[in-house]
């Protein structure tokens, strides 16, 4: 009797990244990515990018049926690329740098009115699978671990007390130069946890398998350190692997979702 083994199929290493904003998925993600040496990418930039591009038209959220057929063709004809330069996402709306635009309070609400519509996800989810099947990736957003690759390797889902994730939104937009109050924040907050949690199509949740990781009062390091012990133990109850493609494969085992972690419905944590 033949004992030769039968080969084994592989993929690219994906781990999905979701949870609300201000719970550190993007330093966390851009960070995991570097370590991993496999690329990263911010789905929400794409939104923003859409949302820009629909503001821009002269659209004001929330979004109308009327509305939505534009946006739809907007999402459906611009183009968007994403580019890593060591410090962040560069985004390119039609060759247009529009990176320090689309980080603006209003943008990000106007990304999460955009988001809402099925024709806008349609087209970012399609362009999403097809850059993060090429070579593997981190990607984060909020529908990533449940519907952009619910195959996903590894399965992460980050929050934070909501103070902390407001404290944190407000740091970021001082950076990039928007001094926002507190409560301007919180407010803003409330709206896109809403909107993001209660839309139709692909409301932020807690996707099946995922690792829900509370990250108030933990440095981005440490995230990263549970990260990549998740992904070591997930390496280690991995069977040997018979065909590998570089450092960076794991076994297509966990397709279907780990269970693991605790998880909680995303309504604990929005105020
Ligand atoms: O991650 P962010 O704050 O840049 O995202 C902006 C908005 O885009 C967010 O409020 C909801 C939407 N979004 C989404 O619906 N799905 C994703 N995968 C990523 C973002």
């Amino acid at each position: 009797m033949s004992t030769t083994p039968t080969p084994q199929t592989t993929v690219p290493l994906i781990i999905a990244i979701d949870g609300p904003a201000g719970a550190g998925k993007s330093t966390v993600a851009r960070r995991l990515a570097a370590r991993l040496g496999i690329p990263y990418l911010d789905t929400g930039a794409m939104y923003r990018a859409v949302g820009l591009a629909a503001m821009r038209a002269g659209i004001e959220g929330p979004v109308d049926d009327t509305a939505a057929q534009t946006v739809a063709r907007i999402a459906e004809t611009h183009t968007i690329e994403l580019d890593q330069d060591g410090h962040g996402t560069r985004v390119l709306l039609d060759g247009e740098d529009v990176s320090a635009e689309i980080r603006s309070p209003e943008c990000a609400l106007m990304a999460s009115a955009v988001s809402a519509v099925s024709a806008v996800r349609r087209a970012l989810v399609f362009a999403q699978r097809k850059a993060g099947r090429k070579r593997g990736c981190v990607m984060e957003g909020r529908d990533i671990g449940s519907v952009v690759f619910p195959d996903a390797s590894l399965k992460v889902f980050l929050t934070a007390d909501p103070d902390e994730r407001a404290r944190r939104r407000q740091r970021d937009l001082a950076q990039a130069g928007n001094e926002v109050s507190l409560e301007d924040v919180k407010r803003q907050q409330h709206q896109r946890d809403l909107q993001d949690t209660s839309r139709a199509d692909s409301p932020l949740h807690v996707a099946r398998g995922s690792v829900v990781v509370d990250t108030t009062g933990m440095t981005i390091e440490q995230v990263i350190e549970r990260l990549l012990s998740e992904l070591s133990e997930l390496r280690e109850s991995s069977e040997p692997r018979l065909d590998t493609n570089g450092e960076n494969t794991i076994r297509s085992r966990n397709h279907g979702g780990l269970v693991r972690g605790r998880s909680a419905p995303i309504e604990e944590e929005s105020s």
